[in-house]
């Protein structure tokens, strides 16, 4: 049962690795109660492999701590994180809410059971398409991003319940590309706009006001700045202070609570109004794996070890474009003293997905595992030289179930118009 799961420290792997993991009595990690080297086995690598409990868990989490402090609270599932029909179907299964960012998000929210009424649509510049059909579904809350679509939704949907995306200019502590809310952004409507942005409304109910300031942060004093910010333009039912929340990619980072990040987008709020988040990583993240075969390791005397994995920039991107860092192990050999760069397949040398990394004498053959790869990994993988996507596999109490099929090659053709 999801409660009950083991934490991670307590069974030798880190807090990096998803709830219940472990080191099995052979040495092997396991994720919900499956050995991974035998699931590597059975489903091929690479292969993103999640704990299932982990991620009911950390929603159970969210819940609980709003819960603990206000009724006036939604949970709102920032799907672009890990967008595919099952854990849509787990998200929606926990009680949360969803925020799709485009028509195929809002596709696969309303086949994973998701009642439209409780889906946010975002994004900068969402197509006439993707607007008639959000409204066609009854998606019930569109946040309006520009005073073009503000424009367009009053000729299309008279009565749409909307929110107005702020930038509040707040800049977090994170890469420069997944800072989202200060002033100089293709976002939203800068603080001195939206005055104008409300008077424009005519036939829409505008219910609040809506900012995410960016991802991977782990200061908490931005969100209560936030809360005051768009406090201050206007009283509003209802406050969307977005996602964000950073987690743990190696054991040295140390994220903030669930629970104190709860607290402090309530303390900026005022009594009365109803706060929502957007967690993506934070409910996803840690939740996986990837899982890979090791194929070749080439030593350069005095120069480094390139340990070559059967994946690389198609399955997981976050390196190279925001020079994010992961750690890697043997899945049957913790720890180690070989120095080592670990390397895809492609044909690139950028194509590096942990460098520096101690492994114990990596050799081909082995299983190579790189946590914290639950957010944004699925979702921003590619098929660059041909490479088939990985399956996502669900574990829970030792059964695994692949949620999602590897691609096949015929898959790469299936566009192919000649
Ligand atoms: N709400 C809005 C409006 C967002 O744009 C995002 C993320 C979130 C919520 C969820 O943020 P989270 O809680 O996951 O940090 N591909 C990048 C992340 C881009 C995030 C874009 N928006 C990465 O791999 O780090």
């Amino acid at each position: 049962m999801a409660g009950a799961a083991e934490t991670p420290a307590a069974a030798g792997v880190s807090h990096v690795y998803p709830h219940g993991s472990r080191l099995n009595e052979r040495g092997r990690l396991e994720i919900g109660g499956c050995d991974v080297i035998e699931l590597a086995e059975e489903f091929g690598t690479p292969a993103y492999v999640y704990a299932e409990d982990d991620m009911r868990i950390r929603a159970r989490e969210f819940l609980s701590a709003f819960e603990r402090r206000t009724d006036r609270f939604e949970v709102v599932y920032a799907s672009k994180a890990f967008p595919c029909t099952a854990v849509y179907k787990l998200m929606a299964e926990e009680g949360l809410s969803c925020d799709v960012a485009s028509g195929g998000e809002l596709f696969l929210a309303l086949r994973g059971g998701f009642d439209p009424a409780k889906i946010y649509m975002h994004g900068n510049n969402k197509s006439v398409a993707e607007l008639e059909y959000a409204i066609e579904q009854g998606v019930g809350t569109i946040v309006i991003d520009s005073f073009d679509e503000l424009e367009r939704l009053e000729r299309m949907a008279p009565g749409q319940r909307v929110m107005l995306r702020v930038t509040p200019g707040i800049k977090p502590d994170t890469h420069a590309y997944i800072s989202t809310g200060q002033e100089d952004s293709k976002f939203g409507f800068g603080v001195d706009e939206v005055p104008r942005a409300i008077a424009a409304i005519e036939n829409l109910d505008l219910v609040g006001l809506h900012a995410h300031i960016g991802s991977q942060v782990f200061q908490l004093d931005p969100y209560e700045k936030l809360a005051e910010v768009l406090t201050g333009v206007g009283e509003y039912p209802r406050l969307n202070l977005g996602g964000g929340l950073g987690i743990a990619y190696t054991q040295d980072q140390k994220p903030p609570s669930i629970d104190s990040y709860v607290e402090s987008l309530l303390r900026g709020a005022p009594d009365g109004v109803t706060v929502l988040c957007e967690p993506g990583r934070s409910l996803v993240g840690n939740a996986g794996v990837t899982i890979y075969r090791v194929g070749t390791v080439k030593s350069i005397p005095n120069v480094r070890t390139y340990v070559a994995v059967d994946g690389g920039m198609s399955d997981n991107l976050r390196p190279m474009l925001y020079g994010a860092h992961y750690e890697a192990e043997i899945a049957d050999r913790f720890g180690g003293h070989s120095l080592c760069t670990v390397a895809g397949k492609h044909c690139e040398s950028g194509d590096i997905l942990v460098s520096d990394v101690l492994l114990d004498e990596p050799r081909p053959g082995d299983v190579l595992v790189t946590p914290a790869t639950g957010a944004y990994g699925h979702a921003m993988a590619n098929n660059y030289n041909g490479i088939p996507r990985p399956p996502v596999i669900f574990c829970r109490d030792g059964d695994a179930r692949v949620v999602v099929r590897r691609d096949t090659y015929e898959d790469l053709a299936a566009r192919d118009a000649v």
